[in-house]
């Protein structure tokens, strides 16, 4: 991570102070802390001053170390410790944290910022020509299990390749940021296990309370509990819960299959494709991208449901990249993309 240090003095401004509207909340705010703990408001009151003007300012600091009666170093030393806070001037549309630290780095962080350092600016915090968007690499954002991910303003996106990065770069620089949902960018729910439960998948009286045999059973309280009826025995839900069948592998929407060709393609150029997805494809009698590059609008659904990519085929548009792959290789990649394949 980068040495962080406020911004060069001829963009700083020479002054600060809250609008009305801040003042007012400002003022409350200090007011919830004990008497001589009103220096526990500085970090609200510096995430408000960077909510009014778009980034921290050294006026700012000073500002609201005088409210709160506090030396200005101290304020620097915790607007320079969090990299919550932007004490240089950001992108106007989004400023992107990279997570770079350990999970996130072995899960492709330096393909994103390989992303950021194409579609922004070479450099972490400088804007690109336009102003509007900003980047640089932050250290653990506590999503460690959806690696990688990145921070935009106060919403994390997580299970993100390149490809998903640049698209939702390219919808903030459009304005249209609100376009994309937070969390997760997979069909992952919250941090659960990418392609849905593995554990835990009933959710029974019987399973609840399993564990716990010497808590006396929750309907020991009023009437007649021998004539209350007993629990649903431990039917066999957990399947059934489970999203959508598994399409079978006679179906016919199923990918026709190949034998297995002397010269395989190597599946992993394709973005999205990784060794374990590579060794299914091949399982399935798909080697080659000239087999990819054809499939329909049907044998998309079948292979997403068979492998539960959930939606990852059309999220990182294999198609596409298959294509380009099949005609020309790498060359014909970096055509179409305007960079290399993995
Ligand atoms: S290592 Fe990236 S979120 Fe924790």
């Amino acid at each position: 991570m980068s040495v962080r240090r406020l911004a060069d003095d001829n963009v700083q401004p020479q002054s600060f102070a809250f609008n009305e509207a801040n003042s007012a909340w400002a003022a409350e705010t200090i007011k919830k802390y004990p008497a001589g703990r009103q220096q526990s408001a500085v970090i609200p009151l510096l995430m408000r001053a960077q909510e009014q003007d778009g980034w921290v300012t050294r006026a700012a600091i000073e500002k609201i170390a005088d409210m709160l009666e506090m030396p200005y170093i101290r304020v620097l030393e915790v607007a320079t410790f969090y990299t919550q806070f932007q004490i240089k001037p950001v992108g106007t549309r989004a400023h992107v944290q990279v997570c770079g630290t350990t999970p996130c780095m072995l899960r492709g962080a330096e393909d994103l910022i390989a992303v950021c350092k194409k579609k922004i600016h070479h450099d972490p915090l400088h804007t690109n020509e336009s102003g509007t968007l900003s980047w640089e690499e932050v250290e653990c954002q506590g999503a460690c299990v959806n690696a990688p991910m990145v921070v935009i303003f106060k919403d994390t996106y997580e299970d993100l390749t390149p490809t998903q990065l640049e698209y939702i770069i390219d919808r903030f620089e459009a304005g249209k940021g609100g376009d994309v949902t937070p969390g997760p960018q997979i069909d992952r729910v919250h941090s659960a296990p990418a392609g849905g439960p593995v554990t835990l998948t009933t959710d029974t009286p019987a399973h609840r309370f399993a564990d716990r045999a010497e808590t006396p059973a929750p309907a020991a309280a009023p009437a007649p509990v021998a004539a209350a009826p007993a629990p649903a025995p431990a039917a066999p839900v957990a399947p059934a819960a489970k999203a959508e069948a598994k399409p079978s592998l006679d179906d016919p929407n199923r990918p026709a299959a190949v034998e297995k060709p002397a010269t395989l393609d190597d599946l992993k150029m394709i973005s999205g494709v990784g060794p374990v997805m590579e060794a299914k494809l091949n399982d399935l009698g798909i080697y080659t991208f000239a087999q990819i590059a054809k499939w329909t609008e049907r044998e998309i659904a079948w292979v997403d449901g068979y492998l539960a990519f959930r939606g990852r085929i059309l999220r990182d548009d294999w198609i596409k990249q298959a294509d380009a792959l099949a005609r020309g290789g790498e060359e014909e990649y970096v055509r179409v993309f305007g960079k290399k394949p993995r």
